[in-house]
């Protein structure tokens, strides 16, 4: 069961007040009980009480205006439709009313109850329509608003992880040139000592005794452990790349690989300035994933390393002539997708701003760009 509709006339003059009501009974359809407004403030507190379906406002009212009230209702967020009521029709008028917000506008003295009857049919649809469009806008506004926090959540939680990134990469860094200097320097002298009392004994032993041979086998072992532990002090962290820098740390990279693998080495190294510590680390550490991959995918035979200034940064190239794989548009590795290497060095190289390409194809080996603006 519904309520009988309401409108409400706004209008100074109780003259029209009454013309309005009886023109009102006319209209063919449901029949709208009328009230009564005589003014701004009164109109005004009436649609604040809400009650009514349908608002018609003389555009006079006294000192006040019509339109004006209309503009209020409106801030206010009252979205039933309002008519305007106007002395005289124009296409100025037309534009202020709908500008105000009314829904259509009435001349008073030209207008018969079949016109009322269209101008309020009319005007409910075009309300409608509008609170429509109002509801849809506040929609997307709201979805904008939404949006917007959902990146600034993202932004932010990013910016934590590669903050926790950052901080792991560097305790790792440290570690490892903790753990590389400790094996190099205790353990290295250690093993010295050791061969040179090894070396000692010996000389107190008569040529060509079984204990004699015995510990000149101990040696060579001393020695290969060495040679091992030197190794391993030098893939942790060379101690050249802390004291010289990456362009020194590379040049070591052929003597230490080529007793472990056939790959011939070809370096252009032409940097012509020192690096930050934390772009000299990511750029070694991509050497080091490459060559590791070259040795363990690639059966190449050939391995060139780049290394020079460009003008925005700096520029590393590993290729090789390798067997290659399937790289998707990004440089990614297609599957198995889970490897960490390539992905490792990305992220290593992206916290220190720098980027990396890969080109590499089936049978025509792979090609590593590293580039870090400085
Ligand atoms: N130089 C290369 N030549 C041929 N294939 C390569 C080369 N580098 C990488 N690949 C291919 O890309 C894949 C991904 O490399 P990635 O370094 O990410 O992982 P991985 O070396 O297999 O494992 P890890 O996580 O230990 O590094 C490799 O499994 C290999 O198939
Ligand atoms: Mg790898």
């Amino acid at each position: 069961m519904s309520e009988t509709p309401r409108a409400l006339l706004v209008d100074d003059a109780e003259i029209e007040y009454l013309t309005f009501e009886r023109m009102l009974r006319r209209v063919t359809g449901p029949t709208r009980a009328l009230d009564w407004a005589r003014s701004y403030a009164e109109g005004l507190a009436a649609i604040a009480r809400g009650g009514h379906d349908i608002y018609f406002v003389d555009i006079r009212l006294g000192p006040d205006s019509g339109l004006g009230l209309i503009r209020e209702a409106r801030r206010r967020g009252v979205l039933k439709p309002m008519i305007v009521l106007t002395g005289y029709g124009s296409d100025e008028v037309d534009r202020a009313a709908t500008e105000a917000g009314a829904n259509d506008y009435l001349v008073k003295g030209e207008f018969d109850h079949v016109l009322l009857e269209r101008t309020i049919r009319y005007a409910e649809r075009n309300a409608r329509d509008l609170a429509e469009l109002d509801r849809r806008l506040a929609e997307s506004e709201a979805a904008a608003r939404e949006l917007t926090e959902q990146r600034e959540r993202r932004a932010l939680a990013e910016a934590e992880l590669s903050e926790v990134l950052r901080r792991t990469v560097d305790e790792q860094e440290s570690e490892r040139q903790r753990v590389a200097r400790e094996l190099h320097d205790s353990f290295g002298q250690s093993l010295t000592l050791l061969q040179l009392g090894l070396d000692s004994v010996t000389r107190g032993l008569a040529a060509g005794t079984d204990i004699r041979q015995e510990i000149a086998s101990l040696k060579d072992l001393t020695v290969r452990i060495s040679e091992e532990v030197n190794h391993l002090a030098w893939e942790l962290r060379p101690t050249a790349l802390d004291d010289l820098g990456l362009q020194e740390a590379i040049r070591q990279v052929p003597a230490e690989w080529q007793s472990r693998c056939d790959l011939a080495f070809e370096l252009h190294l032409a940097l012509d300035r020192r690096l930050p510590p934390g772009v000299d680390s990511a750029l070694y550490r991509v050497l080091q994933e490459a060559i590791t991959n070259i040795v363990r995918h690639a059966a190449a035979t050939r391995v060139g390393i780049i290394l020079d200034s460009t003008p925005d940064g700096v520029r590393m190239i590993v290729e090789d002539d390798g067997c290659g794989f399937a790289a998707d548009d990004a440089g990614r590795a297609e599957p198995p997708a889970r490897r960490l290497g390539l992905l490792g060095i990305r992220e290593r190289l992206s916290l220190v701003g720098g980027a990396l390409e890969i080109e590499s194809s089936p049978g025509r080996g792979t090609t590593l760009f590293a580039r870090v603006p400085l």
